[in-house]
């Protein structure tokens, strides 16, 4: 267990942290010559380009990759800390540097590819010129039928399909900020998010395949309209697009002046060019709401500008991305690393981005290899949880099909380094360089990684900082621990980068406590290196200067790459009458790395019965999605607590994962502990039987 907290006064908190697994350093692999040979970042001189001593005007290197209307006078404004400015002066517009301009030379390359899950539907290709015609037309529509201007928000809660970015560009086009909600997420929890940004507009689509099944999406809108009506917000107009033509996959009922199908309206925006607009550099482009340590989800602000700039950098020179490349990055689009690296990053570099709809592993586990061999896909990106579930169900399946990659990326997790090897020798056939990429969503692009073409691969390890960013560890007294010592503590970023975020909406109070107070050495200062980020993630530095991250350090779990917070699934549990206490922790698992247990304790003279943890499961499906079902519920008699009343997550979690839980004489009541044990590691629990589907259902993401 490594030895960590985030959060002294929170010692009584489990985090993923605390339950991870420790391996030994492993030996590093070098990429091909054949790999480096045709890499984009091959010079070594980038380290120094990119150190101290030339910060911040580095970042000219990604900012000039892409097309200003007004070029910026002022790289990095730090005279509101911490509250960075990038690119100050600066005008760009977002829709433009992924779309027109690559038209000159590419209109008729396949900017996206999508793939649709039943296999008998044919792919379609999109163009950089069909991309423009249909972005123009759906910003005419957005600015003329919705009445958006720059600066209102727009939720999006839709499934993987090209309409997806269509409309994403269609807003940057108008510097609407959009707020894309992953189409998992149930109703109401998407229109919590809706409630928080402020959206008049939601677009969504009909139904999607899952699974093999046609799900019908467009009643989680419904739910999500009352749900932001009870918070508050009014949403007064639901843009439906259909998923087949001439079709409807929903039996939601169409609210009259309120709901319309897209493909109606459309028609009337007809070869409309709609000129983008001219945004600040620091202008919001989009929210994306996160999990943290309360029950509220966050709204991360990103910028126009600066975050453009990083994303196409680290596009160009981590993933290596080329415009003659078949990038497939099988993450959704509704989370941080679609936003980045399947729409923005690849489109301002002009690639070919592919889409897929589906289940990795439907309707069998050679899906994804077919894919990659039919559309010639060279770069790869995926996450441990995928590739772990992909090992499993089709160990040599790789082999039967000639693809090839040539650079391969793992993301959202650490990855065990058995199962970094399986990637390396059978995904990648030995061929491909892999970068195993350390980020959240608050950093808008990568923060650790080796710079493929330059840097050894270690399996199980990030990397060092990449070009710009500089990282540390702190330990709990507020002293970097030293590379090499073997000892664990919470790595931070020493310095801002133009990827991260502006703020969290409508809550700088929370964006300063949440990630400077903690490590701020002087709250008056404006000199930036008084403002280390502190990302709550425990890691440890190995005397090479590679960073090996270890999992949150407070109450989020990573749950197959999906970011969640205990204290969101606690408040869902807590709805159901019967229940009087709820606790998360994380548990161990062999595919998804960590899922969460529940604890509940009953309401006095409630009977506990398999009916409540049914009714405390689907209160968690409801409020937050399937993709946060726990793997059990547990009614246990009590929870251990201190004598002052505070429950003991850290105890329940070395249950749930069979760890020692160390001195418990100091709990008010350490005879439950015995009692508990009984029913996690025994046959007397009543709980929710194994195995929740969203594996199968969701297991894509990251
Ligand atoms: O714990 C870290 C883990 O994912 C968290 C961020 O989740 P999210 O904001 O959803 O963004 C995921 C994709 C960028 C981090 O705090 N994490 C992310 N990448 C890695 C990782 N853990 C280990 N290794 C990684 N490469």
């Amino acid at each position: 267990m490594a030895e960590i907290r985030s959060d002294p006064q929170a010692a009584g908190e489990a985090t993923e942290a605390q339950i991870s697994v420790h391996w030994r350093e492993e030996e590093y692999y070098y990429p091909s010559a054949r790999f480096v040979g045709q890499a984009n970042l091959t010079d070594p001189s980038v380290i120094e380009r990119f150190s101290e001593k030339h910060f911040p005007e580095c970042f000219r290197e990604y900012a000039d990759l892409l097309t200003w209307d007004q070029y910026w006078h002022t790289t990095l404004d730090t005279s509101d800390p911490p509250f960075w400015k990038w690119f100050v002066g600066g005008k760009i517009n977002a829709s433009y540097n992924c779309v027109d301009r690559h038209l000159a030379k590419y209109k008729n390359k396949a900017a996206l590819i999508f793939v649709p899950e039943p296999e008998d539907e044919a792919t379609v290709s999109v163009t950089y010129r069909e991309l423009y015609v249909r972005v123009n037309e759906f910003a005419a529509l957005l600015r003329d039928f919705c009445g958006l201007k720059s600066g209102d928000r727009v939720t999006i809660h839709m499934p993987m399909v090209p309409e997806l970015p269509v409309t994403m560009l269609a807003c940057a086009r108008l510097g609407i900020i959009h707020s894309v909600v992953f189409g998992g997420f149930s109703g109401e929890a998407c229109g919590m998010r809706a409630a928080d940004s402020g959206s008049r507009v939601l677009i969504t689509m009909d139904g999607y395949y899952r699974n093999g099944k046609m799900i019908d999406h467009k009643t989680g809108a419904d739910i999500a309209l009352e749900t932001a009506k009870q918070a508050g917000q009014q949403v007064d107009k639901v843009l439906v697009w259909r998923r087949h033509a001439g079709k409807s996959a929903t039996v939601s009922p169409f609210v009259k002046d309120r709901d319309a199908w897209v493909d109606e309206i459309l028609p009337n925006y007809r070869g409309q060019i709609v000129p983008p607009v001219p945004m600040d550099a620091e202008a919001p482009l989009f929210l994306m709401y996160t999990s943290g340590s309360t029950g509220k989800p966050k709204g991360c602000q990103h910028r126009t500008g600066g975050y453009l700039s990083y994303v196409a950098g680290t596009s160009k020179y981590i993933e290596d991305i080329h415009p003659e490349d078949v990038y497939w990055c099988m993450a959704d689009i509704g989370w941080i690393t679609g936003h980045s690296y399947i729409v923005y990053g690849p489109l301002s570099l002009a690639a070919t981005s592919v889409l897929y709809e589906g289940v990795p592993t439907f309707p069998d586990a050679g899906r994804v290899w077919r894919i990659a061999e039919r559309l010639d896909v060279n770069i790869f990106h995926t996450s441990p949880t995928a590739i772990r579930m992909l090992r499993k169900s089709g160990h040599d399946e790789p082999s039967k099909y000639n693809y090839h990659f040539k650079h391969m990326t793992t993301v959202g997790e650490p990855i065990e380094p058995e199962v970094w090897r399986w990637y390396h020798d059978t995904v990648g056939k030995g061929e491909a360089a892999i970068v195993d990429t350390w980020w959240q969503t608050e950093n808008g692009g990568f923060l650790c990684s080796t710079k493929p073409a330059i840097d050894p691969m270690k399996p199980g390890s990030a990397g060092p900082g990449v070009p710009g960013i500089y990282p540390i560890i702190i330990d709990e007294n507020n002293e970097p621990i030293a590379a090499g010592s073997g000892k664990a503590g919470n790595i931070c970023i020493r310095n801002p980068w133009p990827g991260i975020m502006q703020t969290i909406w409508g809550d700088r109070d929370r964006f300063v406590s949440q990630y400077y107070a903690k490590y701020c050495k002087d709250r008056n200062s404006k000199d930036w290196h008084d403002w280390p980020y502190f990302a709550a993630d425990g890691a440890v530095l190995a005397a090479d200067g590679y960073f090996r991250i270890l999992g949150r350090v407070d109450d989020v779990i990573n749950v197959a790459g999906h970011r969640l917070g205990t204290k969101e699934i606690e408040s869902a549990c807590l709805t159901v009458p019967e229940v009087a206490e709820a606790a998360v922790v994380p548990v161990v698992d062999e595919i998804k790395g960590r899922v969460p247990e529940v604890y509940i304790a009953l309401q006095p003279g409630i009977q506990a019965s398999p009916a409540i943890v049914e009714k405390v499961n689907k209160a968690i499906e409801a409020m937050i999605g399937k993709i946060a079902r726990p793997r059990r519920i547990l009614i246990v008699p009590d929870m251990p607590k201190t004598r002052s009343g505070k429950l003991m997550r850290r105890v329940l979690a070395a249950l749930s994962n069979n760890m020692s839980t160390g001195d418990i004489t100091t709990l008010a009541n350490p005879d439950i502990v015995e009692k508990v044990r009984e029913l996690v590691q025994g046959k007397n629990a009543v709980t929710l039987a194994d195995g929740p589907e969203d594996l199968k259902t969701f297991g894509t993401q990251e």
